[in-house]
């Protein structure tokens, strides 16, 4: 429950989801699991609610829900600002960081060198390393930075994501470079070895914060290796958005399938996507987190003490649809853990009704399975609204199988252009018998996850005053549910 001693209490301050306690956040960095903790770093600014000089701001939960604030991890230093990257618990010392009795964990991120840049150089991103002794509590740089120099002639040169490969016993790196990956290989994480590009043939958009993972084909016992890029332009609800490949990773070069790119999510506001180091979940699945906003509007938003929030973190599974393996993505399940007294939805609903409970319909977790068999109406959804006539709309539409998130009048407008530009719209398999549905929502956000998690959709959203209405409604027809449960949600602050 929130405590009084904190301002988590502002106007669209999310109560569930990560927010640093003031200042401006990007992209979710550096996250492993060790003993017991899970490790949060981002993209902070501690000065403003804009961006500025990147530090590593930090926080660590053990459940993946609550989370405590650390101080800063990474300040800029005279190599430059600290960008993203990510850290791994180094558990055979191949560092040689290590003092024999904690593993060394070894963060890996970019400098990016402001002042090399204004000399309008092509070298001023780079990549350094830091370590801890101490369970990620205190940081070191490491003497000999940077470890990767760029000498490509591109710009762009940022966001390593460092895994552990034991088929070669070596650490590889995937880094974005301008429009494509670069993979490096390296036995101990100071002196790197160039191995190989991906990208797409004529495909000059800007890739950022990649991440390479192999992930159980359900069923069997192959496996596949998922690469996943963030794309700053043309995403699919307008603007930044995380992208993936399935494919297969050699050692050296990663192949996609023919499917080819795909994204993770379909609305407007995950971005930077990338996964925890080190976590106990075997092969099967991976837990990843994702920045909760737009670079269209990101540091325009309506908050005030702080800028933007992360997604709640998602379990990365593998699964089958129609044929080709996809990304399911859904909710850690700690996050159940913060439901309360259930309302319990009529099994069959025509034209609208309200949710009625003592709770905040923005800060609760949706779950319907819709019968879809016996469901007569031509659409179907969720409608959030408020005194001053704020709304927000949800539409799953049968003919056209499509969701649609509006929120094109959910609060005053006038900060950003391109936030209100026209509704969010994905397809989804309507034909079933059966559908999936859950939804979390959280002052400033939905997330939608349906069909097993294959189809993930969130959008923020700052209504004048809070939502305090919750209907869900159906037209042309009669919404028929398995099961139709609304909890209200705690406060993790
Ligand atoms: C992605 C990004 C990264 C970069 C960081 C800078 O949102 O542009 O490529 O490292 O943000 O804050």
């Amino acid at each position: 429950s929130s405590s009084p001693t904190n301002a988590y209490n502002e106007p669209h301050r999310p109560q569930f989801h990560f927010t640093p306690r003031e200042a401006w956040m990007n992209d979710p960095n550096g996250m492993f699991y060790l003993d017991g903790e899970y490790h949060l770093s981002y993209q902070f600014y501690p000065d403003s609610t804009v961006w500025g000089p990147m530090h590593w701001g930090h926080a660590v939960s053990t459940d993946l829900v609550r989370w405590k604030h650390l101080p800063v991890a990474l300040a800029p230093d005279s190599l430059g600002y600290i960008f993203s990257g990510s850290a791994v618990v180094d558990h055979k010392n191949t560092s040689g960081f290590g003092n024999g009795s904690e593993p060394p964990v070894v963060a890996v991120y970019t400098y990016h060198n402001p002042i090399l840049e204004a000399a309008g150089g092509d070298d001023f991103q780079y990549q350094g390393i830091a370590y801890s002794l101490d369970k990620g509590r205190t940081w070191t740089k490491y003497a000999g930075n940077p470890v990767l120099a760029n000498d490509t002639g591109v710009r762009d040169f940022r966001d390593p994501k460092v895994f552990w490969h034991g088929e070669s016993e070596k650490w590889i790196m995937v880094l974005a470079v301008y429009d494509r990956v670069r993979l490096y290989a390296s036995s101990n994480l100071k002196e790197w070895e160039y191995l190989s590009e991906f990208g797409i043939e004529g495909d000059t958009r800007l890739w950022e914060c990649p991440d390479l993972f192999r992930l159980r084909v359900p069923g069997t016992r192959e496996a596949k290796w998922v690469l996943l890029v963030s794309i700053q332009q043309e995403g699919p609800s307008g603007g930044t958005g995380t992208s993936y490949f399935v494919g297969d990773f050699d050692g050296t070069v990663f192949t996609a399938d023919p499917a080819g790119q795909k994204w993770l999510d379909h609305g407007a506001d995950n971005y930077a996507f990338v996964t925890w180091d080190n976590a106990p979940t075997g092969w099967g699945s991976r837990l990843g987190i994702g920045w909760m906003s737009n670079w269209q509007y990101a540091q325009q938003v309506p908050t005030v003490a702080w800028r933007s929030a992360m997604t709640v973190p998602r379990m990365l599974s593998l699964a089958e649809d129609s044929g080709e393996l996809v990304l399911s993505a859904l909710p850690v399940p700690a996050v159940t853990g913060l439901r309360g007294a259930e309302v319990q939805l009529p099994m069959e609903l025509r034209d609208s009704i309200r949710v009625e409970g003592d709770f905040s319909p923005t800060q609760c977790d949706i779950s319907l399975l819709v019968d879809l068999e016996n469901t007569t109406a031509s659409s179907f959804g969720l409608v959030l609204k408020n005194a001053g006539g704020d709304r927000l709309t949800v539409t799953f539409d049968r003919s056209e199988e499509t969701v649609t998130v509006d929120r094109t009048a959910s609060g005053p407008q006038g900060f950003s252009d391109a936030f209100f530009k026209g509704p969010h719209k994905a397809t989804v398999d309507l034909s079933q018998e059966s559908l999936d549905i859950r939804v979390l929502l959280d002052a400033a956000s939905i997330e939608i996850f349906a069909d097993r998690g294959i189809l993930n959709f969130t959008d923020i959203f700052f209504p004048e005053s809070p939502f305090d209405e919750l209907s869900i409604w159906a037209e042309g027809g009669t919404l028929v549910l398995f099961d139709g449960t609304v909890y209200p949600m705690d406060s993790i602050w």
